[in-house]
């Protein structure tokens, strides 16, 4: 199925898309297994160890920026040092001052610094030097790599694959040296698929249902079924709303009740009711600004005060609308951040780099700080709920 361009996808489509993002990426994380050595990969084993251990002194910040040695980037990494050296010597480990680093037993030579609380341990060592002896490939942040189409593996077991993603599941069972577990009986089928769609355990009469119904696309049925119920959307939009900074309080002072419930229903109606997320976007920001904006466009403007709120009587107006409109331009940066298009002008490369005092995240330079940071401050002025 062709991808729809971005502006045009469901807020449904991107919030499922940063699921399997995210279960992909912590599948990803594991740097070492146990079976046969795999080839390592930049964005998987290497950056997190140089962003952990190396960035704050070798990273991007150029005021923090250490002998000159920029890691984060190929041209700084490979480049010759004032020292002479090189930090990384493509294809020969032995010959890459980073690895000699790392492993000198030197006080005085030794990285990361004995004093700086970083750590690098002997495995993640032994992996840094197979990605240099591999090449020292490079590959920029992934949201940047439009996807491309893998067919799927082949497997040397004969196990049962109902679809091609059990075939990816199976290969790297074999290369782990693992065998599937046995398929889950249907109660805890019914019970795992409610959990995950709604949030919410079957109850007894659904159980029953499910058990008696002994047609082959059982599965299909109770799964179609629970993505058709208005808890779907309930569950699928709690990271929306977290990211937003949904609350049902004020989370300051006395932190009294909130009444923004109807934002959050909005939400969850969006979602289910599948809006393309550029409106789903605008209506957030701007609803209020719309042409003969209706009460639902108004009630989306919520998320422009889900930050947290003092009841103070003594607040000072000054400070905390001050206060307000970092939060909102956090949260903003935070949010458009996470839905990372393939487009480089996406908005969220920007604006995070607009909450950042020095600029040191920006993927697009041409920041306007200032211009991002009035948006949220000129919709309110006062501290107070
Ligand atoms: C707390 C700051 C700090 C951290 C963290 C740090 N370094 Fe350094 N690094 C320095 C300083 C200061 C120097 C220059 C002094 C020296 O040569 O020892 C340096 C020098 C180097 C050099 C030699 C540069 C040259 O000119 O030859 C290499 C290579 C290096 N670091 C690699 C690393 C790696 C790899 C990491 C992470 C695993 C790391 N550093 C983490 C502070 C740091």
């Amino acid at each position: 199925m062709p991808t729809p361009p971005f502006r045009t996808r469901s807020f449904r489509t991107i919030s499922i898309c940063l699921s399997v993002v995210a279960e992909v990426a912590v599948y990803g994380s594991s740097a070492v297994h146990a079976g046969a050595p795999r080839h390592v990969n930049y964005s998987r084993d290497i950056r997190p160890i140089l962003s952990n251990s190396c960035y704050k002194c070798h990273g991007p910040d150029a005021q923090e920026r250490k002998a000159g040695l920029r890691l984060d980037k190929k041209d700084g990494a490979y480049a010759k040092l004032e020292s002479g050296d090189r930090a990384i010597v493509p294809g020969a480990a032995a010959k890459s001052a980073l690895i000699q680093r790392l492993t000198s037993h030197d006080p005085d030579m030794k990285m990361p610094p004995p004093d700086s609380g970083k750590t690098v341990t002997a495995e993640q060592i032994e992996l840094i030097k197979a990605w240099i002896d591999e090449g020292a490939e490079f590959h920029p942040h992934w949201a940047f790599v439009p996807p491309q189409h893998v067919s799927a593996p082949k497997i040397k077991t004969p196990y049962a694959a109902r679809n091609p993603i059990d075939l990816f599941i199976i290969t790297r069972l074999e290369e782990e040296g693992l065998a599937p577990s046995p398929e889950a009986d249907k109660t805890t089928l019914i019970r795992r698929a409610t959990l995950d769609l709604t949030g919410l355990p079957p109850t007894l009469g659904e159980v029953d249902a499910f058990l008696a119904d002994r047609s082959p696309n059982a599965y299909e049925k109770l799964v179609d079924r629970l993505l058709a119920s208005p808890q779907y959307g309930e569950q699928m939009t709690r990271d929306w709303l977290d990211a937003a900074r949904y609350g049902d309080t004020h989370g300051l002072h006395l932190d009294n009740e909130r009444s923004i419930w109807p934002y959050r229903d909005w939400v969850i109606r969006a979602f289910n009711s599948n809006k393309p997320f550029d409106q789903f976007a605008v209506e957030q920001l701007a609803g209020d600004l719309l042409p003969h904006a209706t009460v639902d466009q108004r009630v989306a403007t919520g998320f422009n005060r889900c930050n947290v709120t003092t009841g103070e009587g003594g607040a000072i107006d000054e400070e905390f609308y001050v206060r307000y409109a970092v939060d909102r331009v956090q949260t903003c940066a935070t949010i458009t951040n996470s839905i990372r298009s393939r487009k480089k002008s996406s908005i969220g490369c920007s604006a995070t780099s607009a909450a950042s005092p020095n600029g040191r995240w920006t993927a697009t330079p041409s920041c306007r700080r200032r211009q991002f940071a009035s948006l949220p401050s000129r919709t309110r002025r006062i501290s107070t709920d």
